[in-house]
């Protein structure tokens, strides 16, 4: 066992947060769409309108508050058109972005742009929709913003409501294309200043048919260089800068996989530092900010069809590291999606026999959405640490991040240790705590997970052995765990 100490001040507060944080990511992709949420209105699955029940349950209770869609890699090549009006009618086409040992999945386009925004109503979440940059044009992102927000009598506009649907969905935040960058990228681009040309006409376009919308620019987690000559090209037409992170977990010791989320540290740093520099050197007025749009690990299992991981404690251990450094930067990065939701890559794993799994990361989740705080507040830890070689960190066994609400403080604290307990006292400044409530996940082992036959083997727990002495708490943490202290005060 070690000890340590954390010193809260309730009354500096760091940072306001974006409840987008707390976003999700669904793409075409693998069983995400079909299966995951789309199951049609005549499955055996127990279904609303052909949404699946069980899967609006467990996002509910995860509070999803902004899910990004239709990709991802699928966007690059998706014509929205293709996706709405009566579903018999609607082409089997190839999805270009997905190719498996046998070519390209098949996309159906049952679930477009009306099932989406239906779904997504369901669950209580914003939408954000990403335009086709990659083999679309600016006047067919155009024409789906007109479909989506006009309440004009004009073509578009017309035709969603002739779809049933009177009243504009209103979707404020849009995506200007999808990791142009990146070679696998349907219609990729080989420079910032390329991309940034290309989503200027986008932009413009898109804008001019709702200039109330807010726009997410595509940009790079390493590559400030591509950052900047996009950045001189779209200036003030963009509101995010949207960056992207996976881990790959076979390259870490255990150790290092959980000191990662310093290098997600070291990256928003970097990313806002670089907007803050084009933003001087190119007078944009813009309050840019970072959209860190994807995010999880991703397991050599699920690099093929249909791409499915059923991950473990230690990644439950890492997402809770990537939420408190969220937290941490709050004013840098309003809106994070973590990808994926279902089966892909995923939080929930949904079958085709109707059953269901939720992972630890998803548990995860559900702790830190438990709050309504706005405020981040100053937090200070003092814990033992060890040496990251590979990572060239130093890096403390105790992470913390601290949140206020009114009179509730949510204190989020991860213990990297793989073996040693933790003996924690937490000191709020100048209040004392009135009652203390504390939940945490840990598992047995940092490779604990939750499996069809037991699904139920990592949950939250509730620990009531601590003690409060004035404004001091004292509780212990096990190792590996993932911990939530709420403080009446
Ligand atoms: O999330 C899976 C894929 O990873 C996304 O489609 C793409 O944007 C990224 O490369």
């Amino acid at each position: 066992m070690f000890r340590g100490s954390i010193f809260v001040d309730p009354f500096i507060s760091i940072g306001r947060i974006s409840r987008r944080i707390y976003g999700h990511f669904i793409e075409h992709w693998g069983r995400c769409i079909y299966g995951g949420i789309w199951v049609g209105p005549n499955s055996s699955i127990p279904n609303i309108n052909g949404f699946r029940k069980d899967v609006i349950e467990a996002v509910r209770g995860i509070r999803a508050s902004i899910v990004r869609w239709p990709g991802g890699n699928f966007s690059s090549q998706y014509h929205w058109l293709d996706g709405i009006g009566p579903r018999e009618n609607r082409p089997r086409k190839l999805n270009l972005a997905w190719i498996t040992k046998e070519g390209a999945e098949i996309e159906i386009n049952e679930f477009g742009t009306d099932e989406y925004i239906e779904w997504v109503r369901l669950i209580g979440a914003e939408p954000f929709i990403v335009v086709n940059m990659g083999n679309g044009s600016p006047e067919e992102a155009a024409n789906w913003v007109e479909y989506c927000n006009s309440s004009k009598d004009t073509y578009f506009a017309r035709l969603r409501v002739k779809y049933g649907h009177r009243e504009p969905y209103n979707v404020k935040i849009w995506g200007l294309g999808n990791e142009q960058w990146g070679w696998w990228q349907v219609g990729f681009t080989l420079s910032g200043e390329e991309y940034g040309r290309r989503a200027l006409e986008f932009a413009n376009e898109m804008k001019r048919v709702d200039p109330s919308i807010e726009l997410v620019a595509v940009g790079h987690d390493e590559d400030m260089e591509w950052n900047i000559d996009m950045l001189k090209m779209l200036k003030d037409y963009i509101d995010y800068l949207s960056i992207h992170t996976y881990i790959w977990p076979e390259n870490y010791s255990y150790e290092d996989f959980v000191a990662t989320s310093l290098l997600i540290e070291d990256k928003i740093r970097a990313v806002y530092s670089t907007i803050v520099y084009a933003k001087n050197r190119y007078g944009i007025k813009k309050d840019i900010k970072i959209a860190y749009d994807e995010w999880n690990v991703w397991y050599p299992e699920a690099r093929d069809y249909p791409y499915i991981q059923i991950t473990s404690v230690k990644d439950a251990v890492w997402t809770a590291l990537f939420l408190n450094t969220l937290h941490k930067y709050s004013d840098h990065v309003k809106i994070a999606n973590f990808a994926q939701l279902v089966n892909s890559i995923a939080l929930i794993i949904a079958r085709d026999d109707g059953s269901l799994l939720l992972t630890p990361q998803y548990l995860v989740f559900k702790l830190y959405t438990m709050h309504n705080a706005r405020d981040v507040v100053k937090t200070v830890v003092e814990s033992p640490s060890y040496i990251s070689e590979k990572l060239g960190k130093v890096v403390d066994y105790i992470d913390v991040s601290t949140l206020r609400e009114d009179n509730i403080l949510y204190i989020y604290i991860v213990n990297r240790s793989r073996d040693e307990e933790a003996e924690i006292d937490v000191h709020i400044k100048n209040l004392t705590p009135k009652a203390v409530e504390h939940l945490y996940i840990a598992g047995r082992s940092i490779d604990d997970k939750n499996t069809f036959d037991n699904p139920n083997n990592v949950e939250i727990e509730n620990n009531k052995e601590f003690s409060i002495l004035g404004n001091t708490i004292n509780v212990k943490l096990k190792p590996h765990s993932i911990n939530m202290l709420k403080i009446y005060t």
